[in-house]
């Protein structure tokens, strides 16, 4: 049986919906229920419902086969997983931004506020730009408004929630979307179902293998 994690919410259902399609169906999982796993036997799956940061662990860990996972976990936390495609959805990207009209000094440590502290410290130590981290857990786009910090890196999407905080983008720092990931062991044992499902959502995605 195939253990597939896939991320709690709307990302997670249109991707259920591609799973579906490329030979792997569970109706059960639509129903509309509080219930985290559902299992069709008779296609030899099972899926469950995780926190979209939570998906790497379960699949670095053999908890699941294969699970469905953002480019910026994968970046942040490196797990120990197999990246077999970009699905192509998702998309996003990972961005420094600041209040709007602000110039950096170079002289000063700059201030950075975000989640993603190892993308945040990639990224400025591939510019030699010396940074104080300040690790914060959500709303980082808080923090620059109340002084906290001097700019953020953190997911944008629409723009809005910068937008709406008087924040624009600086830079960008990389291009996110979902990822498919596999646990390392389950990538040999389970080898045809894996390379089925990957192909499958390959031709139906345009994605890259
Ligand atoms: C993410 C991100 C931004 C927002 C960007 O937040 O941290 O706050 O989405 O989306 P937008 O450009 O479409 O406005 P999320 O909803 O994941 O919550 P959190 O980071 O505050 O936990």
């Amino acid at each position: 049986m195939l253990n597939i994690a896939l991320p709690k919410g709307r990302l997670g259902e249109s991707v259920y919906t591609a799973f579906e399609r490329a030979g792997f169906p569970c109706p059960s999982i639509l129903e509309n229920s509080r219930k985290l796993i559902f299992e069709n036997a008779e296609a030899d799956v099972r899926y469950f419902w995780v926190k979209p940061s939570d998906v790497a662990i379960y699949v670095e860990r053999g908890a699941a086969d294969v699970g469905v996972a953002g480019k910026d976990i994968l970046l942040e936390y490196e797990p120990d997983v197999y990246e077999l495609l970009d699905l192509g959805v998702g998309k996003c990207r990972m961005a420094v931004a600041a209040p709007k009209g602000w110039r950096d000094n170079p002289q000063h440590t700059l201030r950075v506020a975000t989640k993603f502290s190892r993308i945040a410290r990639g990224h400025y130590a591939a510019a030699g730009r010396d940074i104080d981290i300040i690790h914060l857990n959500g709303s980082i786009e808080i923090a620059p408004i109340l002084g906290l910090s001097d700019v953020i890196v953190d997911i944008v999407e629409t723009g809005t929630t910068l937008r709406e905080n008087d924040l624009e983008v600086v830079e960008t720092v990389v291009p996110i979307s979902a990822r498919l990931i596999a646990n390392r062991s389950s990538f040999i044992f389970k080898t045809e179902q894996i390379d089925r499902l990957t192909r499958e959502l390959a031709r139906e995605s345009g994605g890259e293998a």
